[in-house]
């Protein structure tokens, strides 16, 4: 074999494991990850400042977190938010509280709070739902449960259920 000829059937098989590689690549990759929002951070629903049940493999979520002490203190900011057992709470840029399962409904992905567009964003497969839980995005096709979160300025105190 002579050298033009070898390297011609170099290159041929050079280029043909690069289109291989990059075929696969291509077809096996999944979507971007979609990026933004917060989900704070997963706060341990026995520690101070914390009463009732935010499992809802225990029963009916209903409980009561404490702004005031540290493990609750990211929800004294607006445009917050914290997963606290189950659920996300959120405080909007206006100061309002939202609570919602903290679980898409596409695949049980923990949900963040972009609290620059007001809505809640997987960052699995980009899901998005309002501040009721609604789906504006799929491919979730299944609303959040929504919780009633109320404050209470006096005492610090949101109660969520
Ligand atoms: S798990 Fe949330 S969009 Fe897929």
């Amino acid at each position: 074999m002579e050298r033009k000829e070898f390297m011609s059937l170099v290159g041929i098989s050079v280029g043909a494991v690069i289109l291989q590689n990059c075929l696969s690549g291509c077809s096996s990759k999944s979507d971007p990850t979609p990026s933004g929002g917060t989900g704070g951070t997963t706060t341990n629903p026995t520690s101070t400042g914390f009463t009732g049940n935010a499992a809802s493999s225990k029963g009916t979520i209903d409980f009561t977190i404490d702004i005031s002490t540290s493990d609750y203190a990211t929800l004294k900011t607006n445009g917050s938010a914290l997963v606290v057992g189950d659920v996300i709470v959120a405080r909007t840029k206006a100061g309002n509280f939202i609570a919602l399962a903290k679980a898409c409904t596409h695949e049980g992905t923990t949900i963040n709070f972009v609290a620059d567009d007001n809505k809640f964003r997987c960052p699995n497969h980009g899901s998005e739902f309002s501040t009721t839980g609604a789906v504006l995005s799929a491919p979730a096709s299944s609303p959040l449960k929504q919780y009633t979160a109320t404050f209470d300025s006096a005492s610090n105190k949101v109660a969520i259920k």
